[in-house]
Parts: C-alpha cells; sequence; structure tokens
C-alpha cells in the first residue's frame, strides 16, 4: 500500500497541516502540565514536521519517526534541529525519552505489516518500557462510526494541487478506506497519483483497556486543549507511574 508517496506528502504538508497547528498549544500545555518541559520527544508518525518543529523550538530533542520516506525528506527541511528515521513506529527501537506522541490519527493506519490491535499492543508495551517514569505517551484516533455508513465522496484543491476523495466505512470490520486522487501542478500540467489508505477503527474505550493492561494511567479527551475534534475521534494521554 502507497503511504504517502512524492505528491500526497507534498499535499498533506501543502493543505492538511491544520490539525496539528491546531492542537500544539493544547499538546504543549499537556507536556508542561506533566512535568516535562525538556528531554526527548519521539514522534510516531511525525508527518512533515510541523509538531517536531514547534518542539524543537522550545528546547526538546526530538525524535520523528515516518513510514514515508517523502515525508521524511520534508521534516527534515522544516526541522533541521531534530532528528529523524524513516520505518514504522511499530517496530523501530524507540529510545529512553520523556514522551511519545502520534498525532492526527497516525496509530489507525494500516501501512505497515501485521497492523491492527494485537501490533497496537505491542507498541504500547514498547512506549511504556521506553518512557521515563513519570513520561506520557499522548495519541489521538478515529473511532469506528465516523461516518453515517454511506461511502463518501469530495473533492478538495489548494494552490497548485487538488484532490479526489472516496471514504468508505466497513462497520461490521471496523475499518476505514480512503481513496485519493491527487493532482499536483508540474509546470504546465498536473500529475496524477493514486493512494488508498486503510485504516483500524479503534474505540477510545479499547483503547483504556489496552493503555491500562500496558501498565500505563490513562484517560481520555476530545481535544488537544481549546481544539475540540470532529465527532468520533479522541485524545488518549498516558501517563508511566513515576
Ligand atoms: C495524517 S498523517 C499525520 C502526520 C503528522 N503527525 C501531523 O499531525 O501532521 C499520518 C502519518 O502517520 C504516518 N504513519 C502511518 N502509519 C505509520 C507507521 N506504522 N509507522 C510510521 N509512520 C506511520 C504516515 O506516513 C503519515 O505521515
Amino acid at each position: 500500500m502507497a503511504a504517502y508517496a512524492r505528491d500526497l506528502a507534498y499535499i498533506h504538508d501543502a493543505g492538511f497541516t491544520q490539525f496539528i497547528r491546531r492542537a500544539t498549544p493544547g499538546l504543549l500545555g499537556l507536556l508542561q502540565r506533566n512535568g516535562i518541559g525538556d528531554g526527548l520527544v519521539v514522534d510516531a508518525g511525525c508527518g512533515s514536521g510541523v509538531w517536531a518543529r514547534a518542539l524543537a523550538e522550545r528546547g526538546y530533542a526530538v525524535l520523528g519517526i515516518d513510514i514515508s520516506a517523502e515525508m521524511i525528506r520534508l521534516a527534515r527541511r522544516h526541522a533541521p534541529a531534530a532528528k529523524f528515521r524513516i520505518g514504522s513506529f511499530t517496530d523501530a527501537a524507540l529510545p529512553r525519552c520523556a514522551a511519545v506522541t502520534a498525532i492526527g490519527e497516525c496509530v489507525n493506519y494500516a501501512f505497515h505489516r501485521g497492523a491492527g490491535r494485537a501490533a497496537l499492543n505491542g507498541f504500547f508495551r514498547r512506549v511504556y518500557a521506553a518512557l521515563q517514569p513519570g513520561g506520557i505517551f499522548v495519541f489521538d484516533i478515529v473511532e469506528p462510526g465516523v461516518s453515517d455508513g454511506a461511502p463518501l465522496r469530495r473533492f478538495l484543491e489548494g494552490s497548485g494541487w487538488a484532490i479526489l476523495l472516496e471514504v468508505a466505512e466497513d462497520r461490521r470490520r471496523k475499518t476505514l478506506s480512503r481513496r485519493i486522487v491527487s493532482f499536483r501542478q508540474v509546470g504546465q500540467v498536473y500529475r496524477r497519483a493514486e493512494e488508498t489508505h486503510r485504516l483500524h477503527l479503534y474505540s477510545g474505550a479499547e483503547m483504556m483497556v489496552d493503555l491500562a493492561r500496558a501498565g500505563f494511567e490513562a484517560q481520555q479527551f476530545d481535544g488537544y486543549g481549546r481544539f475540540r475534534f470532529a465527532p468520533a475521534h479522541a485524545a488518549l494521554v498516558a501517563r508511566k507511574p513515576a
């Protein structure tokens, strides 16, 4: 499955970073409230590095991990002070750290082999092992019931790009598929590319159970700080006991 190849990585960065930008103040507040004013933050599914840059500007050391080489290329440009690695956070080595973040539905994606709740639980255990006592793990999810069940088609456009989006939720399998046809201007023409992203849908309640099993003290929220999510999205803030 293609995972944010050249044009879709570019378009994500050009037109779809509003989520992380609106989330940033609340995320920084979470770190502060948990006594994490410095140290290493691992950003799993770092995308084009918007959050990594915000962290680095505030003096945190940052390691961003993303499965898309094109996202990592953009992230290195946007956040030169941070370190980045191409790979799946589900099997990448996680260094000792103060916090782990996975912002923007990263844990839902089925880009890596064996994706699903069991693999996600393995990731939770490895995050727990990597965190220093008192460290936090923050992520958000898209939940079952995100659509009314009917397939949805939309088009979205920006300067020099357009995408056609087809979204279908399989309520029985608890999966979501997003077929994305992108057009990016290259000189006088628009280049067409296509990716289909498959996501596993998890409920906040399921995540609370799994996080507790991994040893975390977790809380569920419907946003980051003042930034409220759309329905059927949840944030989980999980703390490794001190
Ligand atoms: C919707 S984007 C969010 C990017 C960024 N966190 C943000 O908020 O702008 C989801 C990101 O997760 C990455 N991703 C999905 N599954 C991954 C995995 N198993 N390992 C590493 N990165 C993954 C994708 O490549 C993509 O960059």
